[in-house]
């Protein structure tokens, strides 16, 4: 499973990044507005700190300006995926962008019928909200279940399921259970996979009796 980080913070990107385990980025219209500056400096920065895909979202309605905004952020790094929304229109885009090689993730996925369609217009990812349809009571996870039973019958079809709008390390370990190609997760969920109390328990106790030897390895 690939792992991505949802944020527009620079230094939280390049400490995740320097882990070695990130794969990509996402950002939207919110995270950028809580960064604080400009969008696309903020793109061409985290492109450059992330080979993997970087998410940059367009914010126009119409077929034809999201296309325009979609070509020019596409044109920031060879890593921008266009994010676009699950509209007639952002699937009309989605089509046009992805005929001239730039990737697109199809966002504000929130059925699998939305799902099955951004697949017929050739998304290279297709992020489902998990974390919103909870919030609704609804079952954020069964629907990605239902999407990756879809798409496992049209093997055809290359689009990855992007797990989004992730709240907690279940999410990703359920979104990994049922073989999500990608998480993107908040900066403090990412952090938190890393964390056991029995992991830190047991390092000290290691380390402890370590000290009591009075050796060194190096
Ligand atoms: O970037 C899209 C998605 O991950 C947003 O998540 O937490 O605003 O529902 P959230």
């Amino acid at each position: 499973m690939k792992f991505f980080v949802d944020t527009a913070d620079v230094a939280e990107i390049k400490d995740l990044a320097a882990s070695g385990l990130l794969d990509g980025v996402t950002t939207n219209p919110s995270l950028i507005m809580k960064a604080g500056r400009p969008m696309l400096e903020v793109i061409k920065e985290v492109c450059s700190i992330v080979p993997g895909p970087v998410s940059a979202e367009t914010v126009s309605t119409d077929h034809k300006k999201m296309l325009e905004e979609g070509r020019k952020l596409a044109k920031i790094a060879k890593n921008v995926a266009v994010k676009v929304p699950l509209t007639p229109d952002g699937l009309k885009t989605c089509k046009v962008l992805t005929s001239e090689g730039t990737m697109v993730n199809v966002t504000l996925c929130f059925s699998a019928a939305q799902a099955l369609l951004a697949a017929k217009a050739g998304a290279t990812f297709v992020s489902p909200f998990v974390g919103r349809l909870d919030d609704i009571g609804q079952d954020g996870m069964h629907l990605i279940a239902e999407i990756m039973t879809i798409f496992r019958q049209y093997p055809d079809y290359k689009t990855q399921v992007l797990v989004a709008s992730v709240r907690h390390s279940q999410h990703v370990i359920q979104a990994a259970k049922l073989g999500a190609h990608v998480a993107t997760v908040p900066p403090n969920v990412l952090r938190g996979l890393f964390k056991h109390v029995l992991t830190d328990n047991g390092l000290k106790a290691f380390l402890d009796d370590w000290a009591k030897t009075g050796q060194s390895i190096l």
